[in-house]
């Protein structure tokens, strides 16, 4: 990443989302705001229906569709994410509610550069088929105290890349899925921001957690 003058680096930031667009909608409040030292250059969405879509447009933000419904070779939607995430200048990868793996040749190119936010403690509740719900639903029936938020690098196996950084959040008495979700999301909102003005500021240094 280019150094600022003041020895921070400038994050140019490629957002993808699949559906509420929510996280996505607070990374760019928290730029538009000074909160965050970042440019959001494009959101990248594989649901054309999709309220992120609204958002990312009601923010004045480039918005992209690719999936299978318009690549329907993954490798040529990889491709197309990849030059997309090229021509906008990206630096930072912020995958905000994407619940699509990324191409071998996205996840190579942006190797180390490449964020993902989960709504629990990983490594537990994470993994292959645990997202929305049933994330929340596992801790509940698990009868756990706590929940959290995980943010993490992403590599090619689902919620195991270098975990970054977690903000604890009480699983509070009679909670269901939807006030434990709601709490954790409100969450969600604060932390992905102030962790990405971490990395901005180079509290976090994402070449030292690369290798690992
Ligand atoms: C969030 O809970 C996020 O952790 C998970 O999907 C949800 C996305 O919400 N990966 P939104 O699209 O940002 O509103």
């Amino acid at each position: 990443m280019s150094p600022s003058p003041n020895g921070s680096h400038i994050l140019r930031l490629g957002l993808l989302c699949s559906h509420g667009g929510s996280n996505m909608a607070a990374i760019v409040a928290a730029c538009q705001e000074g909160r965050l030292h970042a440019e959001p250059r494009v959101v990248i969405g594989n649901n054309s229906h999709a309220p992120a879509r609204e958002r990312a447009e009601a923010a004045g933000l480039p918005w992209k569709h690719l999936s299978s419904v318009t690549h329907p070779d993954p490798a040529a939607l990889d491709a197309a994410i990849l030059e997309t995430l090229r021509a906008y200048d990206v630096n930072l990868v912020v995958l905000a509610g994407y619940m699509k793996k990324l191409g071998p040749r996205t996840l190579a190119h942006y190797r180390g550069r490449i964020l993902n936010i989960h709504p629990a403690l990983l490594p537990t509740y994470g993994g292959r088929g645990m997202y929305g719900e049933r994330v929340h639903a596992a801790v509940l029936a698990a009868g756990e105290r706590e929940s959290g938020v995980t943010i993490h690098l992403v590599n090619d196996a689902y919620d195991q890349g270098p975990i970054l950084a977690q903000c604890r959040v009480p699983v509070e008495p009679g909670d269901t899925v939807e006030t434990l979700a709601a709490r954790v999301l409100a969450c969600e909102h604060q932390f992905y921001a102030a962790t990405l003005e971490r990395i901005a500021n180079g509290e976090i240094e994402l070449s030292a957690f690369a290798g690992r």
